[in-house]
């Protein structure tokens, strides 16, 4: 697991955050000895609750290479010690999921997340029960199912004193996402980590390597996501993807891939929404299967954004704008064209900006 942050030309409310992920000083981990001479790793507290953010991922050409935190919602997961029940995980509740996630850890991306973390903690004294609080809607293509992924790992190394950083708990949140989605990163990468990540590699059985893109200026950068009411579950939108692709359409995604990470190294909102903008690859296949979203694409642009995309594996749509007045315009007109192209109720439209930190303990 290697990850490399560019991180020289951060700002210094960045640069916090940056350490706090990649240079987080060694916790201290509390062990017992038992009777037959076998060791294990004791929870530091009874109870950790952890946030994760919402994520926007591909960004158009950065089909399953690239994605990033975004501020306005997030998942939640409370960790409670189950005494003397090493490494066993239950679901005590879900809430906010209207009833149709699965109780068993089995089936459950935080059930797989946390099974996952404990290995990655080691022979761990306890067990862990688990509460989930949805704040993102499900199949949403905000990074739903990587958010709890990502809260559940971050909240079950919590109890016992995060002895694990969090970008080897990359490998317990891709487990997650492998079971309910696809071997992908790029919302469980940033979810975790917290703004730009970039997948340089993620195939199953090797090293995963991710870059922790620094974006200067991120304060001017804003993303507006638009839900609509309609699911477009990730598996699917996989499914419906080519397996080969022209030599000219993979010249312009990496152009536009290109064009991309030099705008978030930058700071440059306009490259960005360009950027994101020129997919010919993924887009035009998954574009059609979300009722209104060619229509909400040029409405965005004509209201001023920069470019507009779908995210995820949709059905949101997310813009790119650097003037939060203006983001609003666009928010209404997508949502207009959702209602009036897709006949598409809709049901968040916001204006929202980075999420430098990632999971966080609340
Ligand atoms: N890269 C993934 C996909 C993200 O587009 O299928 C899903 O949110």
């Amino acid at each position: 697991m290697a990850l490399r942050g560019l991180q020289q030309r951060r700002s210094s409310s960045h640069q916090a955050s940056a350490r706090g992920v990649q240079h987080r000083p060694a916790r201290c981990v509390r062990l017992h000895v038992a009777a037959g001479g076998k060791v294990y790793i004791d929870p530091v507290k009874k109870e950790c609750a952890a946030f994760a953010p919402a994520t926007v991922a591909n960004l158009g050409p950065g089909f399953d290479w690239m994605g990033c935190a975004v501020q306005g919602g997030g998942d939640t997961v409370v960790a409670k010690v189950i005494p003397g029940k090493p490494g066993e995980v239950v679901i005590e509740a879900i809430q906010g999921d209207g009833g149709r996630l699965s109780l068993d850890p089995a089936k459950n991306c935080i059930g797989v997340a946390a099974t996952e973390t404990l290995k990655l903690i080691g022979a761990v004294s306890c067990g862990v029960s688990l509460t989930l609080h949805k704040g993102l809607p499900l199949g949403s293509g905000m990074g739903s199912s990587a958010a709890s992924a990502a809260a559940a790992a971050w909240a079950v190394n919590g109890l016992f004193g995060a002895p694990v950083s969090k970008d080897t708990l990359i490998l317990a949140g891709l487990a997650s996402e492998a079971a309910v989605s696809g071997y992908h990163a790029d919302n469980v990468g940033p979810s975790l980590l917290g703004g730009f990540v970039l997948i340089r590699s993620c195939k199953p059985g090797q090293p995963v390597e991710l870059l922790r893109l620094p974006c200067p200026a991120s304060e001017q950068l804003h993303f507006v996501l638009v839900n609509p009411c309609f699911e477009a579950p990730t598996a699917q939108m996989r499914a419906v993807l080519p397996g080969e692709v022209p030599m000219k359409s993979m010249i312009n995604n990496s152009c536009q891939g290109g064009a991309l990470v030099a705008g978030i190294l930058t700071g440059d909102a306009r490259l960005i929404g360009e950027s994101l903008d020129r997919d010919v690859i993924i887009e035009p296949v998954r574009g059609p299967l979300i009722p209104g979203m060619m229509a909400v694409k040029a409405a965005a642009k004509d209201a001023g954004a920069y470019g507009c995309t779908i995210s995820g594996a949709g059905p949101t749509a997310v813009a790119i704008v650097d003037d939060p007045a203006v983001g609003q315009r666009v928010a209404e007109a997508m949502s207009a064209a959702f209602r009036s192209a897709g006949k598409l109720e809709v049901n968040t439209a916001q204006v929202v900006k980075l999420d430098p930190e990632g999971a966080k303990f609340v």
